[in-house]
């Protein structure tokens, strides 16, 4: 491998931005069907067609070489791949020195079991998504999943000594009345959180429309319980961030519906099939595994030259009655 090489140029896109964060999607599986995020049933990519660890390293690695500082890995739910730890393990093995940091998203239903390997490949932050504390409304949100495993999970996480970031998709009807309290629970267990809009990502059996909650108005009533001051400590990320009543933990809305935040975006995605996609509301991609498999590094640096040069100024999400998806493909495809 030659990733240390001096042509390993830094990565700037058509606009100048300059790419420090990759996000891979190690698997479009889940163990969950979130309502938003996935159809009751789904057809997944056939096994065929998903790029081996070995793959997705390689790339992951030529992207750190050229000046990527955090890698997330996500999917779908990044546990349910069964040698994914493998992954932790050799990407793990740059944080400090060229990565700054890895991370996972994660729903947490296998944390209990995974947690301490994760801290001790290196892994320091996760996110795990939690879209009610309520045994029977989590349950409806994930078609099945049982709240206390991923609640147990947490516990895992924060014993290992990892710190946990709470990821809550705001539901209109489904868990609006909750946040106050999931945001004080929150406090209490030292967790940040941070809500999320939700985004009109690949057909699903519900109109999005119906359960889309403007975070404006969130904002405001948690400002009458909080005292939230503005924290600009952020990643340059879509989320902005508030300090909450003066304490450690931190308060993020990602709100891409009603606050674009294109402008200071530092991210591309790779997929679990080796595409990379610079924008998560642009169904443009390029095939970074087919081009490693062809031509090596010379040709995956050439793949990733051509698909910065066409990232997309922004996304342009609408959430509108009876409108399709932005995007066919679901986050589980993309990586949330
Ligand atoms: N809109 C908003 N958030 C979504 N997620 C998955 N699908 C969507 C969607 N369509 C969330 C998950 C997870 C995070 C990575 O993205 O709940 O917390
Ligand atoms: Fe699975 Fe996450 Fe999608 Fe829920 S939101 S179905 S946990 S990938």
């Amino acid at each position: 491998m030659t990733n240390d090489d001096s042509t390993a140029a830094p990565l700037i896109d058509g606009f100048g931005r300059t790419i420090r964060y990759l996000r891979v999607s190690v698997t479009d599986r889940c163990d969950l069907r979130c309502r938003y995020c996935m159809a009751e049933h789904m057809t997944f990519l056939p096994r065929a067609k998903i790029a081996t660890l070995e793959e997705l390293a390689i790339i992951a690695e030529r992207f750190i070489a050229r000046g990527v500082r955090k890698v997330r890995l996500s999917g779908g739910e990044p546990l349910v791949r069964r040698d994914v730890l493998q992954l932790v393990e050799r990407l793990g093995r740059h944080v400090g020195t060229a990565l700054d940091e890895l991370t996972m998203t994660t729903n947490g239903t296998r944390l209990r079991d995974h947690a301490v390997v994760l801290r001790d490949a290196g892994v320091r932050r996760l996110n795990v998504s939690l879209d009610s504390r309520d045994p029977a409304r989590f349950r409806h949100v994930t078609r099945h999943g049982d709240v206390a495993q991923v609640l147990d999970g947490i516990a895992a996480a924060r014993e290992a000594g990892l710190a946990v970031k709470i990821n809550m998709v705001a539901l209109k009807g489904v868990n609006e009345d909750e946040i106050a309290a999931m945001l004080r629970w929150c406090v209490a267990e030292g967790h940040d959180l941070t809500l999320i809009e939700t985004m009109p990502l690949g057909a699903v059996d519900e109109d999005r429309t119906d359960r889309f909650l403007p975070l404006t108005a969130v904002k405001e009533r948690l400002d009458r319980s909080f005292a939230l001051t503005r924290d600009e400590g952020g990643t340059g990320g879509p989320a902005r961030y508030w300090r909450v009543d003066g304490g450690a933990t931190r308060l993020g809305l990602i709100s891409p519906l009603t606050n674009n935040f294109c402008d200071g975006c530092n991210r591309v995605r790779l997929t679990t099939e080796g595409r990379l996609y610079t924008c998560l509301g642009h169904d443009d991609h390029r095939d970074l595994r087919a081009a490693l498999r062809d031509g090596g590094i010379a040709a995956l640096d050439a793949a990733i030259a051509d698909a910065l040069m066409t990232k997309p100024e922004r996304h342009d999400f609408r959430i509108a009655a009876g409108a399709a998806p932005a995007v066919s493909r679901h986050m589980s495809v993309t990586g949330g």
